[in-house]
């Protein structure tokens, strides 16, 4: 004989009382991503930190909660450079993503940026900002002139500057763990950037910098290094970044060749770790490969493609 047990309204409410628990507990901090509107820099165009195109500097904000209230991750994107004045042009016409905040509204954090504790769980709760990437010089450019026949602004490093001094205004004045990072051409950005972001959170205990496949090399015996230098050289020179390159590399070679981390890193004083894969896809084939032929050939890229690095190729540390 089964025991028969009567459905009271003490059920119904157990039931539902279950249920509004475990609806709230998937509520915390479980997302894959979330979507963070663009805030423009204020006085952006007034301070002449603005992007390829005129338009205002911008960057996406997530506030910091729970112990993750006191520290702060600057993340900075990628999508190449444009060193001559046609690229430029062409970055503005077919890139507008890369050049202008005028049509950004939101941006998707996901990985590091990610608020999923699971899959992110030392940054998930952090103060996270990602910085648009809109001037085409790794956050190093700085030219006050704007050229009225293209309209092109050159002010990559003033971006960078303005954007971080706002943040300080949101908190990070008083950060205790501070992690700048970046991916690709921000992952280069990061590493030229990291001392002078040091000096920028004076009071943080901790600041450290990760640049993930930024390692972008010149490697003078492998094919193209000429070409190589050349890409970089166009770049310092159109940006006007020789300037803010550090003076112990400067003193010993051209310019254009110190905007190579290999040139660079031994000089920096902050903690940099570099994540980089040995078979770079974007650089075998872009920078090994695909300019070794376009020269041979005698074509010149209107731009950049880019590969993002996929976690399979992101193991390797050199
Ligand atoms: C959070 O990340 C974990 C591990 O990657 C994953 O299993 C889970 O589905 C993610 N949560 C959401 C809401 O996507
Ligand atoms: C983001 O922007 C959208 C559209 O302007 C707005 O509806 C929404 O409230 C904003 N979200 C936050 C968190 O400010
Ligand atoms: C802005 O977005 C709209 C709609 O997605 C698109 O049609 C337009 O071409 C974009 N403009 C620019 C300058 O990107």
């Amino acid at each position: 004989m089964g025991i028969y047990i009567p459905t009271t309204m003490a059920d119904h409410w157990l039931k539902l009382l279950i249920c509004v628990i475990a609806l709230s507990s998937t509520k915390v901090n479980v997302r894959a991503s979330e979507m963070v509107n663009i805030t423009l820099l204020s006085n952006a165009v007034e301070k002449g930190a603005v992007c390829l195109d005129g338009s205002p500097a911008g960057y996406h904000y997530a506030k910091g909660y729970g112990d993750g209230a006191n520290s702060w991750m600057i993340y900075l994107p990628g999508g190449g450079w444009c060193g001559r004045k046609q690229s430029c042009i062409d970055r503005v016409k077919y890139s507008p993503m890369l050049s202008s905040t005028k049509n950004i509204t939101q941006e998707n954090f996901g990985a590091i940026l990610s608020p999923n504790k699971t899959s992110n769980p030392d940054f998930y709760n952090w103060n996270r900002v990602f910085i648009r990437y809109c001037d085409g010089s790794s956050f190093m450019g700085d030219v006050k002139k704007v050229d009225p026949e293209t309209n092109l602004h050159k002010r990559g490093s003033r971006i960078f500057t303005s954007v971080i001094d706002e943040l300080l205004s949101k908190g990070l004045k008083d950060a205790k763990n501070v992690m700048l990072t970046g991916n690709s051409a921000g992952g280069l950005a990061t590493i030229l950037n990291c001392d002078r972001f040091r000096a920028l959170v004076p009071n943080a205990n901790m600041v450290k910098c990760v640049s993930d496949s930024g390692f972008f090399i010149h490697a003078k015996n492998l094919p193209n290094a000429a070409g190589r230098e050349r890409t970089f050289s166009r770049v310092v020179h159109f940006h006007g970044i020789s300037k803010f390159l550090p003076k112990s590399c400067t003193s010993r070679m051209k310019p254009g060749l110190c905007f190579f981390p290999e040139n660079l890193v031994a000089h920096i004083k902050t903690p940099l770790f570099l994540l980089n894969s040995d078979f770079d896809k974007f650089q075998v084939i872009n920078l090994l490969i695909y300019f070794h032929f376009l020269d041979k050939l005698h074509l010149t890229p209107y731009s950049f493609t880019i590969w993002y690095s996929t976690p399979s190729n992101m193991d390797l540390v050199i």
